[in-house]
């Protein structure tokens, strides 16, 4: 099977937003771009009452999504080979199948529906981080043209893929890596029994991130790499880089069998509030 990068659209300003992120990476990767749209099986949400000519004005009204989209990025990347696909069922599940087979999958923040001042949609809270591999979700307007990626680190298995990808961001930007990791004081801390050496937690969490990245340096040795240790709150932390750069990368943070199935605290709260696009990459 060929390589390739999909982007979901559902014809919303995010969605348009999500083309044109996924047009520049298929440009930067040389990979093809498949655009799709989910055309949902039943408009009420139960398996009855389809009206009169229901499945064909959706059809067509999917084509002209799609054909829109096309647009948009041949007109961002005018070089890139774009194919499109018009599938009809349940979008979440959809885009999570197709999600398995894509080099990386690309959505909007949220689409057409939800309500006033929702910053994700459902579909977008379903995909992301649900599914392996990486999943990239742009909302309208930040990061676009900065070239910085930023990657979280912890100490879960998690994170390696999440490494992973982002040094090969960075490769493909030529804008520098930078992997940020926070770390919080416990409570027990301020006991006044309690006796730490800062200095040497310090010395040991900047220890953890030079682990994480050592086998990725190694193979991207062209990247140039900021390790930045801060003691702070992730969620906080990672959203401040987040405004001077072009990517964020988390990792889903599943752990164990229940971990698999919910995304962590720190991935959502980057997703709501990040300034640039974010990348949820899942082992
Ligand atoms: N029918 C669809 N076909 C293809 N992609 C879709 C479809 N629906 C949503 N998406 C993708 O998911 C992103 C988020 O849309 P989502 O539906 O989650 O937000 P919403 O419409 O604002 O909220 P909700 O649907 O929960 O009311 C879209 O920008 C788009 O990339
Ligand atoms: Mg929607």
């Amino acid at each position: 099977m060929v390589d390739s990068i999909v982007a979901a659209t559902d014809g919303s300003p995010a969605a348009a937003a999500a083309v044109r992120w996924a047009a520049d990476d298929a440009g930067r990767r040389e990979l093809p771009l498949r655009i799709v749209h989910v055309v949902e099986h039943w408009p009420y949400g139960i398996s009855a009452f389809p009206p009169p000519g229901w499945q064909d004005a959706t059809a067509q009204a999917g084509e002209q999504v799609l054909a829109e989209a096309v647009k948009t990025a041949t007109g961002r990347r005018p070089g890139i080979d774009v194919t499109t696909g018009l599938a009809g069922g349940t979008p979440a599940e959809i885009l999570r199948d197709l999600a398995g087979t894509a080099t990386e999958l690309v959505i909007g923040g949220r689409g057409l529906g939800g309500f006033a001042g929702a910053v994700l949609g459902s579909v977008t809270l379903r995909v992301a981080g649900h599914v392996p591999g990486a999943v990239v979700v742009v909302r309208p307007g930040g990061g676009e043209t900065r070239d910085e990626v930023v990657v979280g680190v912890d100490d879960s298995p998690e994170c390696g893929p999440a490494v992973g990808f982002a040094f090969e961001q960075a490769r493909l930007r030529g804008g520098g890596l930078r992997a940020l990791r926070a770390w919080q004081v416990p409570l027990h801390a301020f006991m006044p029994e309690t006796v730490h050496d800062i200095a040497g937690i310090r010395q040991e969490q900047q220890r953890l991130v030079a682990d994480a990245l050592a086998p990725w340096r190694e193979r991207f040795p062209e990247v140039e790499v900021v390790q930045e240790v801060t003691c702070s709150h992730p969620v906080p932390a990672l959203v401040d880089v987040s405004a001077q750069a072009g990517l964020l990368v988390v990792g889903s943070h599943g752990r164990g069998a229940l971990g698999a199935m919910v995304m962590g605290s720190v991935s959502r709260g980057v997703l709501h509030r990040a300034h640039c696009p974010v990348a949820v990459v899942r082992a």
